[in-house]
């Protein structure tokens, strides 16, 4: 008789959002179709004996083969980025369509759809960036793309290219509860960040450190109060994202006091880095390696960002992964980039380093529970983001995305676990406990010990249903 099951993983502990459980998980074709002990045997087989059994990771925000502007390349595409990703345990990523000042929306997607086609390993869905609300954005095409699926979309309230005004934000704002889109918010004050940045010149402090300099956290507050104030007189739910430290999170806790509805993302760089590692060992040019938006600050908002992790301030734990070569002119070492940090592109790769961190430092060091780990890094980005419930969690007739994690393993991440295709990681030499094994899309073992075992192509894209609630 043939067997009934194309695959089961055997022997090792379930653990979903919801629950933590012993049992076998039966595979045919893409999907889950059973979850009992004793299942018969499958085509093939793993013992996962002695591993966590965890929905595949999905991260809701990654930056990839986005345009830079002149002369700035950004260092993964879908290729190496999603490589990157099925290494860090993920099945699903969520990078972003950025609009060009100028371009149709539509347009914008369809150049992107161009760019992940045949190369993604991963599943992956779009976020639209609007940069150019023009009456046809607003009025035909964000419409009609929500209707098509793309069902998220960023905006900024700084960076010169992309900056909104209040005006154009409630605009956005209104379209999106119009037609049920779920809107991330880049909380950084424009001109605040500039006058700072002036300033700072001025007085001859270019070093990348001034970078964190430039934009204190109470630039992210004022900006995160003024989001929040829009979209509650627009009425629609927001999600701000990348929050680094306790200010933001103060307007956040306050919003939901009043019963705003505003969600929450915060990502590695806010738990374990500081402004201090800006300063580059003393080598001011490494501290370039650092630079992101808004910046690592101290360590009492890393305190601040573990409260939210652990209370629920935060949804989601995404990498934001951003990444640039440090030795590269068209890079972090572009020509300018010497002469000020204004010039240094903004962003970190850390798509593959994102769940171990927070494993390490939140499971294994007793911070969160387990559940809380799956919910933070890949339930709740499924549902906000319309993929639940085949994406985001173990169940029969869900999508057999998993990934098998060895919570004993000790591992000091180094840059050539990342697979990516940057020249470093910001993360070099910190030891975790916890490392992702095996990841599985759609029945499919992807990527095993370190080594990919899908060609790119494998990845499929994902129409989406509406914004959900969580
Ligand atoms: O520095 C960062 N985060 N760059 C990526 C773009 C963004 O704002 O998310
Ligand atoms: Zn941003
Ligand atoms: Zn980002």
């Amino acid at each position: 008789m043939e067997p009934q099951f194309d695959l089961v993983i055997r022997g090792g502990t379930v653990a979903t959002a919801a629950d933590i459980f012993s049992c076998d998980i039966g595979i045919a074709g893409a999907k889950v179709v059973a979850l009992a002990r004793d299942l018969p045997r499958g085509t093939d087989e793993i013992d996962a004996t002695g591993l966590l059994v965890l929905p595949g990771g999905i991260d809701s925000h990654v930056h990839l083969d986005q345009y830079q502007g002149e002369g700035i390349v950004m260092a993964d595409g879908f290729e190496t980025g999603s490589r990157s990703a099925a290494a860090g345990g993920n099945t699903c990523i969520v990078p972003y369509a950025l609009q060009r000042k100028g371009q149709s929306l539509r347009e914008a997607v369809a150049d992107y759809h161009v760019k992940a086609a045949g190369n993604s390993l991963l599943d992956y869905g779009f976020h639209l960036i609007i940069s150019d609300p023009t009456p046809a954005v607003l009025g035909q095409e964000l419409p009609a793309l929500i209707a098509d699926g793309y069902t998220s979309v960023k905006i900024f309230m700084t960076y010169d290219d992309l900056v909104l005004k209040d005006r154009e934000i409630l605009e956005v704002l209104s379209i999106a509860r119009q037609y049920g889109a779920m809107v991330m918010i880049h909380a950084e004050g424009y001109d605040q960040i500039k006058f700072m940045t002036d300033k700072l010149e001025q007085a001859g402090k270019t070093a990348p450190y001034y970078h964190a300099a430039s934009r204190p956290q109470l630039v992210e507050r004022e900006a995160t109060h003024r989001a929040i104030a829009h979209a509650e007189l627009v009425d629609v739910p927001v999600m701000i994202v990348h929050v680094s430290g306790g200010e933001a999170m103060e307007q956040i806790e306050w919003a939901r006091s009043k019963g705003i509805r505003v969600y929450a993302e915060t990502c590695p760089q806010y738990l374990v880095l500081t402004a201090d590692h800006l300063k580059g060992l003393n080598m001011d040019h490494a501290g370039t390696k650092y630079v992101c938006s808004p910046p690592p600050r101290d360590r009492a908002s890393q305190e601040a960002i573990w409260r939210g992790i652990v209370n629920g301030t935060f949804q989601t734990f995404s990498s934001d992964h951003c990444p640039f070569r440090y030795e590269d002119t068209a890079g972090k070492s572009n020509p300018k980039s010497k002469t000020s940090f204004r010039w240094v592109p903004n962003g970190i790769p850390g798509v593959a380093a994102r769940m171990p961190i927070l494993f390490s430092e939140g499971v294994t060091k007793g911070r969160i529970s387990l559940q809380r780990f799956v919910e933070l890094t890949s339930t709740n980005h499924a549902k906000l983001f319309g993929m639940y419930p085949a994406k985001g969690t173990i169940a029969i007739g869900s999508d057999a995305d998993i990934t098998l994690w060895d919570p004993s393993r000790k591992v000091t991440m180094t840059q050539s676990l990342m697979h990516h295709g940057s020249d470093y990681t910001p993360y070099e030499g910190m030891e975790v406990r916890g490392w992702p094994v095996t990841t599985i899309l759609r029945g499919k073992v992807i990527f095993d010990e370190g080594v990919a075992l899908v060609e790119r192509g494998f990845g499929q894209f994902l129409t989406r249903d509406a914004a959900g609630r969580i």
